[in-house]
Parts: C-alpha cells; sequence; structure tokens
C-alpha cells in the first residue's frame, strides 16, 4: 500500500462554515474521512494534515519525503503567494497534486496565478470537495505509471 500526505493549509480548517456558497458544506473532517476511505480503495494509505501556517506546511512536506510516495495539497492562499512552498515541492523528490474546492480561475484575478503549479504533476480545481477524490485517483494511477498520468 502506497502511503499519501493529505495536506490542507490556512482557513480549510472552517470548512463546512467557511463561505459555503463557495467551498460548499462538507467540514474538512468528512473530506479526510472520505479521502482515506477513498484511498483504501485505491491501495493507497491516505494521512492528512492541516495547518494555518506557511513553515508548517512546508515541515511537512519535508516529512513527506520519508513517509510517504506522493502528496495531494490544497495550499488554501498560500498557493498565490507561496514561493516558499514552491521551493519545497521542488525540493523533494515526491509527485505533488494541486488540488482547490472552487475553480480558482473563474474567481478574483489574485486567484489565477498559482506559485506551485510549475513544480505538481497537476492541478484539480472547481469539483467541491471531490476535487480531492479526483486528485487521489490521479495520484494512484501517477504512482502506477498509467501513460499520461
Ligand atoms: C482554495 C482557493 C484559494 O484561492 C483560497 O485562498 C482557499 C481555498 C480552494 O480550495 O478553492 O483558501 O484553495
Amino acid at each position: 500500500m502506497s502511503k499519501i500526505l493529505v495536506l490542507n493549509g490556512p482557513n480549510l480548517n472552517l470548512l463546512g462554515t467557511r463561505q459555503p456558497e463557495v467551498y460548499g458544506h462538507t467540514t474538512l473532517q468528512t473530506i479526510e474521512e472520505a479521502c482515506v476511505a477513498h484511498g483504501r480503495t485505491r491501495g493507497l494509505e491516505v494521512a492528512c494534515v492541516q495547518s494555518n501556517h506557511e513553515g508548517a506546511l512546508i515541515d511537512a512536506i519535508h516529512a513527506a519525503r520519508d513517509e510517504q510516495a506522493g502528496i495531494v495539497l490544497n495550499a488554501g492562499a498560500y498557493t498565490h503567494t507561496s514561493i516558499a512552498l514552491h521551493d519545497a515541492i521542488a525540493s523533494v523528490d515526491l509527485p505533488v497534486i494541486e488540488v482547490h474546492l472552487s475553480n480558482i480561475h473563474a474567481r478574483e484575478p489574485f486567484r489565477h496565478h498559482s506559485c506551485i503549479a510549475a513544480v505538481v504533476i497537476g492541478q484539480i480545481c472547481g469539483f467541491g470537495a471531490h476535487s480531492y477524490i479526483l486528485a487521489l485517483d490521479a495520484l494512484a494511477a501517477h504512482l502506477d505509471g498509467e501513460a499520461g498520468a
């Protein structure tokens, strides 16, 4: 079983009550439980971490190097600002999939740019909580060595 880290950044601990018209009503705990359950069906052992702190996210990415085979990352607003997260991802030899609940490209212009897009294997956005499930499937396919995945 490949081990996977589902890593969530700032303000995502408030999912369920945070701007539900944008992010839906599903809580982070429900998303994490769904990731663990879905991961099992794909032969993935999913661990989940959330932090509101940039440095803690970087530490989690570094730690994943010794623990996990890949990362599903919703970096929240740090997606749009953090060169440090870009460098952390570039520094570990792990496939990372960038995830967003909302379609960041259909929102305010400042959300259109991702600092991490260039160092991830792909980006999934706009499918609400289901974005995480799609990302796990994409990561499973990537780890299985499927062409193009
Ligand atoms: C988000 C999109 C980001 O722009 C925002 O700052 C978030 C959540 C999403 O999942 O849609 O915190 O990453």
